[in-house]
Formats: structure tokens, sequence, C-alpha cells
């Protein structure tokens, strides 16, 4: 049978609490699905180990995570280390050296979860984000002079290649045509960056032009921030360079319900390294410790996870779990209006995995 190797960081705050819940649910949809087993490293890195060792990973990382088949992550950050020593100690470190160059996010809002837009539906919010997670405004070319004295000087460069544009822009048709969707949209702001996104736009003309079938337009950032609360269903796959990317994807996960639902995919789809996915929400320590906080995002990270690994059937499952799941209110953490905990909506969905499983229950 075939073993797939999961390397997982629990991470901080919250992580603890929800990522138990997730590896449960990892391994409910093997026993469920029989096809293939796992073997789990659990790796104690993060701010903990910052504080105690200096660093947030030990020095060979990049071989023990290299040697996983993917990489389950949870939130990292804590108050009391700065964010961007967590950030590029751990998460954006993993991003670039194993060529993630994919970020994809998926939001749609669940059946029965009433989301903060009035008039949006479940069939209005269902959209996926493909941003780019290598380069862009997160490329990490930049410096600082001066500190402290009047002439001080920050600067922060964007890089945007031709060859981070073309495939991240590829991967969102792609990624259109095989499942079904029915427009891409580029997001864009190429009336003040005159530079970058000009060019952004032009490899997207480009690249779109090879997908007569697939329609497509562009819309500024600016925009399209608005348009996502006014008329969410006016999206279906978007593309977007990495900090757009990050911020519509929050909106995104807001108009869905809550950010604690909303899970996302690192992937280098060349295959050449081992994808990482995580929930897009935070460590939310101002939650931490109360068994409270959602752990939908991460267990839906599950279902990415496991479709990346050729276990689609075993994917749908844990989708299918996480709706019949939310559907009943009383399974429904607080960020979703319930008043649920962690270990509870995690054991409704792990039951739900299970109950998938029984002969002739498996639609
Ligand atoms: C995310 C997060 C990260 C990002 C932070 C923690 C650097 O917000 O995954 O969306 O901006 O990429
Ligand atoms: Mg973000």
């Amino acid at each position: 049978m075939r073993t797939h190797r999961i390397a997982v960081i629990t991470g901080d705050g919250i992580g603890p609490e929800v990522m138990p819940e997730a590896v449960a649910a990892l391994t409910a949809s093997a026993d469920a699905d029989g096809g293939f087993n796992l073997a789990i490293e659990t790796l104690d890195w993060g701010s903990e180990r910052y504080l105690r060792a200096g660093s947030l990973m030990p020095d060979d990382w990049a071989t023990t995570l290299g040697a996983s088949d993917a990489i389950l992550a949870g939130p990292v950050g804590d108050p009391r280390v700065p964010d961007d020593v967590t950030v590029w100690g751990l998460i954006l470190r993993i991003r670039q050296h194993f060529a993630q160059y994919v970020n994809l996010r998926p939001v749609r809002l669940f059946p029965g979860i009433a989301g903060p837009l009035r008039s949006a539906g479940v069939d209005d919010v269902d959209i996926v984000f493909v941003r780019e997670n290598t380069e862009g405004e997160y490329a990490g070319i930049g410096g600082r002079v001066h500190r402290g004295r009047r002439l001080e000087v920050a600067a922060e460069t964007s890089v945007f290649t031709r060859e981070g544009v073309e495939r991240i822009i590829r991967h969102a048709f792609e990624y259109a045509l095989e499942h079904d969707r029915a427009k891409v949209t580029s997001i864009t702001k190429s009336n003040a960056l005159s530079h970058t996104m000009v060019f952004w736009d032009e490899v997207f003309g480009e690249v779109s032009a090879q997908y007569p079938a697939m329609p497509c337009d562009s819309m500024l950032v600016d925009a399209a921030a608005a348009r996502l609360v006014t008329n969410p269903a006016a999206f279906d796959v978007v593309v977007a360079s990495n900090l757009f990317g990050d911020i519509l994807s929050d909106v995104g996960a807001a108009i869905a319900g809550s950010l604690g639902v909303a899970p996302s995919a690192n992937l280098d789809p060349t295959g050449g390294h081992p994808g990482l996915f995580q929930a897009i929400h935070g460590s939310a320590p101002d939650i931490a410790g109360r068994g409270i906080a959602n752990p939908v995002g991460e267990i839906w990270s599950v279902a990415l996870l496991l479709d990346h690994l050729g276990e689609a059937a075993a994917a749908r499952r844990v989708e299918r779990a996480i709706a019949s799941a939310l559907g009943d209110p009383a399974n429904r953490t607080p960020d979703l209006g319930g008043s649920a905990g962690t270990r509870h909506l995690g054991a409704a969905i792990r039951a739900a995995i299970g109950y998938g499983a029984r002969p002739g229950s498996d639609g």
C-alpha cells in the first residue's frame, strides 16, 4: 500500500488546539479510505523554539522537510517575538526554498452559515484565489540605512520576473479548466504601478490568449476589494500577485463567514518539492488556550493536502464531512455564531468522515 510521509509543524497560539483535530481528520480519512498509509512526523518548531534555542527551525530544516511528501503547518506568531522574525524564520523561508510558487486559497460559504453579506448565498461565494507566492512584493529585497536619524531610509523592492508571472497566470488557467470554473480574473494596479503591473497585464494578455475557451477579465485591486463585498458572484478563479492575493484572500475568507474556515496550499506544481498546507488564519493569541478556535481552516487544508498527494476520494470525503458537520448549528464555533468548542467540531467532522466510509453511503 502507498505510504505518504507527512511533516507536521504544530505552530503557535491556537496551533496546538487546531492541529490535533486536523491530524485526527487526516488519520480518519486514511482509515476510511483504506487505500493508503500515513507516516506522520511532528516537529516542535516555532516561536517557543525560537525563545528557547534562538531559531524557529533547526539548521537542517530543509533536509527534514525535503524528505516528506507534504507539510501540514499550523499558524506561527507570538506576541513575544517580532512578526517579521517569525514570518521570515519559518513560513516565507519554506515557501521560497521549496519554490512553492502557487498559493491556492479556495473560499466558499458553507450551507447554513450566515456570512456577513446580507444578500450573498452559497452559490455567490465560491472563489479560488491563485496567489503568486515566491516573488512580487514579498521578494525580500530591500534595506534600511541611517536608523533613527532624520535621513533614515527604508526601501523594499517588488520583483516580477517573466517566468514568475507567466507560470502563476498559466496555473490559474489550467486550474480553471481542470475544475470546470467559469472565468479567470486578473488583479492589477497598472494605473499606478506603471512598471510591475503594466508588465503583469502584458503577460496576462499573452497567456490568456493561449486559453481562448476560458473567459477572463482584469480588475484593479481596489475595485476588486469593493466588488468582493458588493457582488462576490462576479468572481470565480482570481489570479493575483503575492501582496494583492494575501489581502484579497482575507476579504474572501471574511465574506465566506470566518477567517477560521479558509485553507491554503503552497505548491510547487513541478512536483520537485513537498507542498505546505495551512489555514490562512494567524495564531490568534487573544483566544489561544480557550478551546474555542475553529479547526476547519486546518482540516480543510488536510483536504487540499490529500488532493495534492493524489488522494482525491479521501479529499472529497473530508470536504463533505466539513460541510455536513457545519450544517448543524450545534457544531459551530463562536466565530460562526455558535458555541461549540474546537474539539467538539473536530469530533463531528471526524464522525462524518467515518460515516462516509460505510458501505453504500460513500456518494
Ligand atoms: C498568509 C499570511 C502570511 C502572508 C504572513 C504570516 C506573512 O498572512 O499566509 O496569508 O502574508 O503570506
Ligand atoms: Mg494573509
